[in-house]
């Protein structure tokens, strides 16, 4: 199941963005939240919570909503914020991530919240989940069942649900008409960029096979592609029970470097983005300990 729902990737996109992009606009629709519309406008600060592979997209959309809808966010893992005593202001709303929308330490985070007055906003993929049922507000995944435990297809349209809550509330704010339109255009031709990595299905399992011999793995990635570090290192534990540890590249050489050898592999996760010039300097640091490197790049970039 797990394979086949990686290859629905595409799929996930185009359901979880049918009829919620206005590409004339430059705008996104999400009806689930409009009955909320007037608090979001007041509200200034967002706490994002979720647990494993929710709780790495909410690291990507505090990202997206400080860029792109100019909004202070912070993240927190579900068993944590339950725990802690986070000091929440009347413009504070909780966002809860939750493909199944029953895991019980988010349910306990929104009950918390609930409790303290917040507006409380849940993005799930199952229609009538109890997390469904308790949030004020919230955008389903409509992607269909997933039935991994694992989450793949579900992780991606997190990331898309938590694109398009940016771009409407970021036009609400302060993004402009044209940013919003280029967001929205990309969001229609990602699928077709997302079935062109399954060219590379053979390629990426020769990799697979050639480094299946390792017991460590340092997963490493800058900015956006921090929290997707985290994630792979995630999936080689659950998935292939072999150690991998997520890090932040720039963040490395203050100690797990010491570790690296040629018996201690690195994934990097390298785009050319913004931070693409720094994250080819660790890729150094990384060579000059003989540490073997496999990158994940932009097509046709051979360096
Ligand atoms: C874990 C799963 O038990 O729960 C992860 O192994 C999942 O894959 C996490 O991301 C959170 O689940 P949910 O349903 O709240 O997104």
């Amino acid at each position: 199941f797990m394979l086949k729902e990686i290859f629905e990737g595409p799929e996930a996109v185009e359901n979880s963005s049918r009829g919620r992009v206005m590409v004339k606009e430059g705008k996104a629709k999400l009806g689930g939240i409009e009955s909320v519309s007037q608090k979001l406008e007041k509200i200034n600060r967002l706490i994002i919570t979720g647990c494993g592979t929710a709780y790495y997209a909410g690291m990507l959309g505090k990202y997206m909503l400080e860029e792109y809808a100019g909004i202070a966010t912070e993240v927190d893992n579900a068993s944590e914020l339950r725990y802690r005593q986070p000091i929440f202001s009347p413009d504070t709303a909780l966002l809860s991530i939750s493909q199944s929308g029953e895991t019980a330490d988010t349910l306990a985070a929104i009950r918390e919240a609930k409790k303290m007055g917040l507006t409380t906003l849940g993005i799930t993929n199952v229609v009538g989940s109890t997390i469904a049922r308790e949030v004020d507000a919230g955008v389903y995944n409509h992607i269909g069942p997933e039935i991994g435990v694992a989450s793949t297809k579900a992780f991606i349209s997190q990331l898309i649900v938590l694109l398009l809550l940016a771009l409407h509330l970021g036009r609400d704010r302060k993004m402009s008409a044209s940013e919003g339109k280029q967001i929205a255009a990309e969001i229609a031709v990602l699928p077709s960029k997302m079935r062109r990595i399954f060219r590379f299905k053979e390629k990426i399992e020769e990799i697979a096979r050639k480094y299946s011999e390792y017991d460590n793995f340092l997963y490493m990635g800058r900015k956006y592609s921090f929290p997707i570090a985290l994630e792979g290192a995630l999936k080689l534990k659950e998935i292939s029970y072999m150690h991998a540890e997520g890090y932040s590249a720039g963040e490395m050489k203050h100690g797990p470097i010491a570790m690296i050898d040629e018996n201690f592999p690195s994934v990097f996760i390298a785009p050319r983005d913004s931070v693409y010039q720094k994250t080819l300097g660790n890729m150094e640091e990384i060579k000059a300990r003989d540490g073997k490197i496999i990158a994940i790049a932009t097509e046709g970039d051979e360096r």
